[in-house]
């Protein structure tokens, strides 16, 4: 069965950057290629992860709508969604990745979307391991993209408002009946010791387990380069932790 994790948190924690390096870490260590889904209609994993996204499903999606009435005779509109969403695929070594890109144009996109998300249900099957990089704060998880996950990691920066964000969309998730079995709370961008009154808020905020990731200026300096994070060296400090994170899942 898909083991499905998926990353939540507030807006410019280090979602993306977690997710690009998880997505390189889990398949090092299951030499198995890994779905990435960029669920964030502002995308940016694709340039974490170093590949040209060329077609997101936003854009199929209007395409679509407007080229209804053109599908071939002897092609069901299951078919040529279906295709189009392979279009939308990039295919790397150790990743494949989806964008879903932003919702354009004001059609009626019930129909699409409800074959989407079937669709999209259908080509995670084939994989042992997606990694959805969301949209920040909540709402998409009262938009409920995504149904079921197995791990739900919330990141926050290290103060009190990070982490009381952070405890929200894990008590929002569980109001949702999002379907989940673990969830992990990271703290992201960690210079020195957390101060004392940090690690109240932490042990309050009812996740079943947290880890820290540390401040590392390899990863700013490759992002103020606009360069993507799989060029990070080999000794890279938070290669190491996130390598132990992949260890934790499945
Ligand atoms: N551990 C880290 N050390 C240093 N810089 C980091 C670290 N993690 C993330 N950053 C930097 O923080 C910024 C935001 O990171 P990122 O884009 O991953 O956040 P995000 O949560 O995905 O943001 P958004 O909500 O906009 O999608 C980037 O400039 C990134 O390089
Ligand atoms: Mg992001």
């Amino acid at each position: 069965m898909t083991y499905i994790v998926a990353i939540a948190g507030k807006g410019g924690v280090g979602k993306s950057t977690l997710s690009s390096m998880l997505i390189q870490a889990l398949s090092e260590r299951t030499g198995e290629i890994i779905l990435a889904v960029d669920a964030d209609p502002n995308a940016n994993l694709g340039d974490k992860l170093g590949v040209e996204v060329e077609g997101t499903i936003g854009q199929l999606r209007e395409d679509l709508l407007e080229r209804a009435d053109e599908i071939p005779t002897g092609v069901s509109k299951q078919d040529m969604v279906m295709y189009h969403l392979r279009l939308a695929m990039v295919e790397g070594k150790k990743f494949d990745l989806i964008t879903m890109g932003r919702q354009e144009g004001r059609g009626c996109y019930c129909y699409i979307n409800n074959l989407l998300r079937t669709f999209l249900d259908n080509v995670m099957e084939d994989y042992p391991y997606v990694v959805i990089d969301n949209e920040a704060g909540m709402e998409h998880l009262s938009r409920r993209t995504c149904q079921r996950m197995d791990a739900l990691i919330v990141v926050s920066d290290p103060t009190s408002v990070g982490i009381t964000t952070a405890r929200r969309i894990l008590e929002l998730a569980k109001e949702m009946e999002i379907d989940f079995s673990s969830n992990l709370l990271v703290i992201n961008r960690v210079k020195g010791e957390l101060p004392a009154n940090l690690l109240e808020d932490i042990e309050d905020a009812g996740f079943d387990n947290w880890t820290i990731l540390p401040h590392d200026e390899e990863i700013e300096l490759l992002t103020e380069q606009g360069l993507p994070l799989t060029g990070l060296s080999r000794d890279n400090i938070s290669t190491e932790s996130i390598r132990k994170l992949a260890q934790q899942l499945r």
